[in-house]
């Protein structure tokens, strides 16, 4: 058996109808760029969302981005995030020109450890991205509330997340704007580059809209100086097909984990995802520790089974922020999984069948590894 990571051409056999038609019709009419179909995917995905407004973008790396400029972040401040997130998040933080500052994770969440947060806060921060790695939302009640006391803006990354929820909220309504990536493999992806924001905050979404977009409120007359970084429309009439099954999406893969769960439960020194009762993810990946991951996928790879590592080397070790100065030991849950997880293949087509051959094989590994 060969099982892939991600399987979207599935996902295009059980769309293709719709898919090929909503393409055919955005050239027919050749609405490429803003345009009808850009304009009825924003409007659905801020229903989606339960947010007033959101704005399609080109990729979920400018969507941080104007957020970060929409909230008024700039040169000389500072942005608190996790230490384990794709760099995207970092980027976004360093184009506006400000300076990152990481906080370490939860070990059982993987997410932003709330209580290490006012210890980062100094009178350049202006800003806290809680990133909801995997798909699951970040702790955000305390979260929201040192951002509150402090008087910070807050930017939910929730380019893995669409349609989790946090004590009975949507994910895009738990800060003043959350970003979304449409990357192909994302639980809602383009078939290409594409991201958007979600936001209540009238101000925040008109900055956003007018910066994708030259500066311009219409052809030739620019208020500001801005950026081409508008979401096209194949990737809206894409996304408007696919967003009513994503609901569904979200509930196979819970039920896929939820099976991993059971088939995992009793392999030795190997840790599943935790359920939390207060949180719905949408396990955009499976992620286990187990003492050697080296082993582990070494095996599954031999048995076809592709599997992953989100992330390898935690940001602050990476050469691109050797300049931060920041060596091993800063972020010591992030460095310990950095060195322990291995992610599962998981999609909403996934099968069981499919799932309880990845099971066999984790098995036989931590056993030979148990007896090696
Ligand atoms: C946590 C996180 N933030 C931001 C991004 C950036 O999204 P994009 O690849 O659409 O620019 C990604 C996706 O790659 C991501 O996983």
């Amino acid at each position: 058996m060969q099982i892939p990571f991600v399987d979207l051409k599935a996902q295009y056999q059980s769309l293709k109808p719709e898919i090929d038609t909503a393409i055919a019709n955005v050239i027919a009419e050749t609405a490429f760029i803003g345009g009808p179909y850009v304009k009825a995917f924003e409007e659905s995905f801020a229903e989606y969302c339960g947010t007033k407004h959101a704005v399609g973008l080109s990729n979920g790396t400018d969507a941080l981005r104007l957020a970060l400029g929409a909230c008024g972040v700039g040169p000389g401040d500072e942005v608190i995030t996790a230490a384990n997130t794709f760099i995207a998040t970092t980027e976004a933080i360093a184009m506006v020109g400000a300076q990152v500052r990481f906080v370490d994770v939860e070990a059982d969440t993987y997410n932003m450890d709330p209580s290490l947060i006012e210890a980062a806060i100094t009178d350049r921060t202006k800003a806290i991205i809680p990133v909801h790695l995997y798909g699951r939302p970040a702790e955000m009640d305390p979260i929201l509330a040192i951002a509150r006391k402090h008087g910070l803006k807050v930017i939910g990354d929730a380019a893995q997340a669409h349609g989790s929820t946090y004590r009975g909220r949507p994910v895009a309504t738990l800060a003043d704007v959350s970003c979304f990536s449409f990357y192909p493999g994302k639980n809602l992806g383009a078939y290409g580059d594409a991201g958007g924001i979600a936001t209540d905050d009238e101000d925040i979404a008109e900055y956003v809209r007018l910066m994708r977009n030259h500066g311009r409120r219409s052809k030739y007359f620019h208020d500001v100086e801005g950026f081409n970084c508008r979401l096209d429309g194949l990737q809206a009439a894409i996304l408007s097909v696919k967003l009513p099954h994503l609901d569904s999406w979200g509930q196979k893969r819970r039920e896929a984990a939820a099976r991993y769960h059971s088939l995992l439960a009793d392999v030795p020194n190997l840790v599943v995802p935790a359920e939390q009762d207060h949180i719905v993810p949408v396990y955009h990946l499976y992620v286990v520790r187990v003492p050697d991951r080296d082993q582990l996928q070494k095996d599954l790879g031999a048995a076809g089974i592709a599997s992953g590592v989100h992330y390898p080397m935690p940001l602050h070790l990476q050469p691109a922020y050797a300049h931060l100065g920041l060596g091993e030991g800063s972020f010591p849950v992030t460095e310990t999984t950095g060195t322990d997880i291995v992610s599962l293949p998981i999609f909403p087509e996934l099968t069981a069948d499919q799932q309880a051959y990845v099971a066999e094989h984790v098995h036989a590994s931590m056993r030979a590894q148990a007896t090696a």
